[in-house]
């Protein structure tokens, strides 16, 4: 398939998404987080960050919105980064769920396997690995720094989403002591669980997340600043789960009409790797019925289809 990715070409495109969904209605805000059900509805941005570092934006870009699953991507690169993806293989997993992010039942069909560290469980498990075990606050700050290099800026916690997740967060509290039941959490559950809470309650632009999504199918190399991230090795890794669960139990759907490697949050945000060619992001608040922004997804497979970036 032939791909057209000039500057121009990709700006067109953006901006005639941009256009185009402007005004659709489907989905609903998140409300089982607080915070989320008050965050505006209609604000929808579309960012694009290519390989080199030239980057096109339309719309809501400077919003911060919260990353929530997104944040699954970034800490799975952390885990692979820190041991090897070997070992995040073997300790988490790489396997589809079919199910819902915060799928228990998940965990008890898997036979006491996590599956993957962008469900819920999953990312419990690799917020447990991140180094230097047992010191959170030093875990955290490898989590923070290691997100803001990839998007070439300081990202920060949404302190009042922070507080509302942290209110209601029941069931991932059970995750986390059913980890630990499985022997699947590698440092204190209660910890474990606070990280990857509070990695959710990141602020995040859709101008950053697409620069995030650069750097990835940049092979670890910021082509914004230019740091080298992460690994080039472990690109292919990382894109490899994203297609494979970055949609939770719509992913088959996604990727059979974008062909994209992609990853979702609840807080309306989804980011887009092209290994080699770009990086892409959308944030608009309302949800279909699997947590995945209705906009977003409408937007990026505008965008795929119109340049002929599926990868397949
Ligand atoms: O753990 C949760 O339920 C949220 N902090 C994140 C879930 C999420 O973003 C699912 N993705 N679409």
């Amino acid at each position: 398939m032939k791909r057209i990715i000039t500057i121009e070409a990709v700006k067109e495109a953006v901006e005639a998404a941009h256009a185009h969904f402007r005004e659709e209605k489907g989905g609903k805000n998140a409300d089982y987080i607080p915070y989320l059900k008050n965050v505006p509805s209609d604000l929808f941005g579309i960012s694009v960050c290519l390989a080199d570092g030239r980057s096109v934006t339309v719309g809501d870009t400077d919003y911060r919105f919260g990353i929530e699953s997104v944040s699954k991507v970034p800490t799975a690169i952390l885990a692979m980064n820190q041991y090897s993806a070997k070992k995040v293989l073997s300790q988490i997993g790489a396997d589809a769920t079919g199910l819902p992010f915060n799928s228990i039942m998940a965990i008890l069909l898997e036979n006491d396997h996590p599956s993957t560290p962008l469900v819920n469980a999953g990312a419990i498990s690799a917020c447990s690995m991140i180094k230097p075990t047992g010191n959170a606050e030093a875990k955290w700050k490898a989590i923070v720094d290691f997100i803001s290099g990839l998007c070439g800026s300081k990202v920060s916690v949404l302190d009042e989403l922070y507080r509302s997740e942290s209110e209601t967060n029941f069931n991932n509290r059970s995750i986390a002591w059913l980890l630990k039941n499985y022997n699947r959490i590698y440092d204190d559950p209660d910890m474990s669980l606070d990280l990857y809470t509070r990695q959710c309650s990141l602020g995040i632009t859709a101008r950053q997340l697409a620069v995030m999504a650069a750097t990835i199918a940049n092979c670890g190399t910021n082509p914004v600043t230019w740091e080298e991230v992460f690994h080039p090795n472990l690109t292919p890794h990382i894109a490899s789960l994203m297609a494979t669960v970055g949609f939770y139990e719509h992913t088959g759907d996604w990727l059979f009409n974008t062909g994209l490697p992609a990853k979702t949050g609840v807080g309306g945000g989804i980011m887009a790797v092209i290994p080699g060619v770009m990086g892409l992001a959308a944030f608009a608040p309302p949800l279909d019925s699997a947590g995945n922004s209705v906009k977003a997804q409408k937007a990026l497979e505008y965008i795929s289809v119109r340049l002929g970036l599926n990868i397949f």
